[in-house]
């Protein structure tokens, strides 16, 4: 971790789906006090809609064909390397790195989740909390570790659920601090020497 302190980080953004984070992350790559640089973007689905995002901002991107998922790590971590990678954000990545994976990176892994870690690990967040009567829920980024959802926590906001929250409702809310969280957590992790 001390050698990521004090430069501009190299970051891969790991996505499945829409992107939205990504794309805070790339917008956060722009402004001048910015120390990071989204280098490159993986993902698992050739549909993934945030692949217009890397496109449009000429980042360099792979489709991996998940359906090997050893051979599809192998490959990941070649291109990590040869982008000299720094450290991964996780984005809406719907596959679980294996631990063999996250041990041979060796640099930093983060991920963004939907809910007050450590409540409601894994999916359907926003539907456990309000069925739970929950009185807040919000978003977490923390470390990656082989156990889902589980690794050290970095970051996180609290958003109020109201009555007439549904589970659409409740994903918005918790989207929009998502975009501010994210980057948030990793000024965090860059000003911090140890954790
Ligand atoms: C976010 O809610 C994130 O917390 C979860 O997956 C969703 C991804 O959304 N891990 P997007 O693809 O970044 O828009």
């Amino acid at each position: 971790m001390e050698k990521l302190i004090g430069r501009n980080l190299n970051i891969s953004v790991f996505i499945s789906g829409r992107g939205s984070n990504l794309l805070s992350l790339i917008k956060y790559s722009k402004i001048k006090k910015s120390k990071i640089k989204i280098n490159l973007i993986i993902t698992n689905n050739k549909f993934s809609k945030g692949l217009e995002f890397a496109k449009k901002n000429k980042i360099k991107n792979y489709i991996i064909n998940y359906s090997k998922k050893k051979e599809a790590e192998h490959k990941i971590l070649e291109y990590l390397r040869k982008n000299k990678i720094d450290l991964i954000c996780l984005a809406g990545f719907m596959k679980i790195l294996s631990s063999s994976f996250i041990k041979k990176f060796k640099n930093p892994i983060l991920n963004i989740h939907p809910s007050l870690l450590p409540r409601y690990k894994g999916l359907n967040t926003h539907r456990r909390a309000i069925e739970n009567k929950d009185k807040f829920s919000g978003a977490t980024v923390h470390f990656v570790t082989p156990k889902l959802d589980s690794g050290k926590i970095i970051l996180q906001k609290k958003v109020r659920i109201l009555k007439s929250d549904t589970e659409k409702t409740l994903a918005k809310k918790v989207l929009k601090i998502e975009h501010k969280l994210y980057p948030s957590a990793i000024e965090k992790i860059l000003k911090k020497s140890s954790f």
